[in-house]
């Protein structure tokens, strides 16, 4: 071996012995200057929603972060197997849509009111866009989960307000949405402009 490959050995070695034998370890204070430090640092849950309407270009923003088709020709969230199965169901304008992120649409879907299964909270109904998610059993929550999250960053970068919702009656609207056997709805995002 020689000597500097030797030096190097050595002190990898001792780093290693420091942290398999510490019992806690004092990090680094985090970097959270960039912008995306700082929209992360701002994520915040804001139930204080009023009726504002939200444009079609913000809604578009909004579904492009939670699913849309980005640079590198893959979604902006990761998907198991690139399976890319995640459903985001929009309820805007009284209707259902199923967006459709390859092609930046929305389909209608159903004209079915589906607030009787999602308005367990006030600001449920005074919300003017509601996201439902759904997809395959197997990895719905991940993909949700990525899907809501970025959702929840563009509306802090935007001075949105959003909340994720588990408190609603899924069961309902899967069968309200006639969801095909393997899929399943996980959660509810409604967003808005603050009130202030
Ligand atoms: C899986 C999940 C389900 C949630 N369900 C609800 C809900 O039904 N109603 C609600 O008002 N907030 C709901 N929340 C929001 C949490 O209450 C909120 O994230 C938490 O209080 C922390 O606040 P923060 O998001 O501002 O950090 C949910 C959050 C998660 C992650």
């Amino acid at each position: 071996m020689n000597k500097k490959l030797c030096i190097s050995v050595l002190a990898s070695s001792l780093l290693c012995s420091n942290v398999t034998t510490a019992s806690e370890i004092n990090l680094p204070k985090p970097d959270i200057s960039s912008p995306l430090m700082q929209i992360i640092d701002t994520r915040t849950t804001i139930r204080n929603i009023s009726a504002k309407p939200i444009s079609p270009e913000t809604l578009s923003n909004i579904l492009w972060s939670a699913f849309g088709t980005n640079s590198h020709n893959t979604r902006t969230i990761a998907t198991g197997k690139n399976e890319q199965d995640l459903k985001i169901f929009v309820i805007w304008d009284k209707k259902v849509w199923l967006y459709d992120g390859i092609n930046n649409k929305l389909n209608l879907y159903s004209e079915t009111d589906l607030m009787p299964y999602l308005a367990k909270q006030d600001f449920v109904n005074i919300a003017p866009v509601h996201l439902i998610y759904a997809g395959g059993k197997h990895n719905a929550q991940a993909h949700s989960g990525s899907s809501y999250q970025n959702v929840y960053l563009y509306a802090a970068e935007q001075g949105l307000a959003t909340v994720i919702r588990g408190y609603f009656d899924a069961e309902g609207v899967t069968k309200a949405l006639n969801l095909p056997e393997n899929e399943i709805v996980t959660y509810h995002q409604v967003i808005g402009y603050p009130d202030k």
